[in-house]
């Protein structure tokens, strides 16, 4: 996202260079051209947000609520994709601060795995595994757009099902995919997003 001290948005590098199951032409093209596309795309909207006639504002059309609209679906397809590529990298095995919570929150690993997959196969965009600071509790949230999403929570573990991020590799096969992705889950680096959050001493308060 943003530098500090930075009109422009940056892309955020991947923190590996290869993945197990997925091929450098699938990364590449997710990384280097969906998800590049649209932080090029932020950079296009915002300035011109800054310029557009306020006094022209119609919800049917009118430039700056196209440029709104457009300006929050870039800017959580960034943010989504971010979270993306950061999960993974890792070796897959469930561990540390984020499997206490979710044992505690859906019963079992078998489970929860369950219902990531369920919920993978039955999205047309994203599934995000999310703390809810209302409720306390981790749940999985569908979304079939980049729009769509609960507020007052935050993204733990982001899924991509867009068809973009897998088809290169498993084509129609995306309970295959869904499986390589949690082969590659970096619960390191999920465990101590948990801890810094302090997520661990919000859901006890
Ligand atoms: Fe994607």
């Amino acid at each position: 996202m943003r530098d500090k001290g930075s009109k422009e948005h940056a892309v955020k590098a991947m923190k590996y260079t290869e993945l197990e199951g997925f091929t450098e032409k699938q990364l590449q093209q997710h990384h280097g051209v969906l998800y590049t596309g649209y932080v090029k795309k932020l950079n296009q909207i915002e300035p011109d947000l800054e310029k557009a006639d306020r006094s022209k504002a119609n919800a049917t059309f009118s430039e700056i609520g196209e440029l709104k609209r457009q300006q929050v679906f870039a800017t959580n397809a960034i943010k989504l994709h971010e979270g993306y590529f950061d999960n993974l990298g890792g070796d897959g095995k469930p561990s540390g601060a984020l499997l206490d919570l979710i044992i505690r929150d859906f019963g079992s690993i078998e489970k929860w795995e369950e219902d990531l997959v369920a919920a993978g196969i039955a999205s047309r965009g994203w599934v995000v595994l999310a703390y809810d600071w209302d409720d306390r509790k981790l749940h999985h949230y569908s979304s079939d757009y980049h729009s769509q999403g609960v507020w007052n929570c935050t993204a733990l573990l982001v899924l991509d099902v867009y068809e973009h991020a897998y088809f290169i590799d498993f084509a129609t096969a995306r309970k295959n995919y869904i499986e390589t992705f949690l082969k590659n889950v970096d619960w390191t680096f999920l465990g101590e997003r948990v801890k810094q959050l302090r997520i661990l001493e919000h859901r006890n308060g």
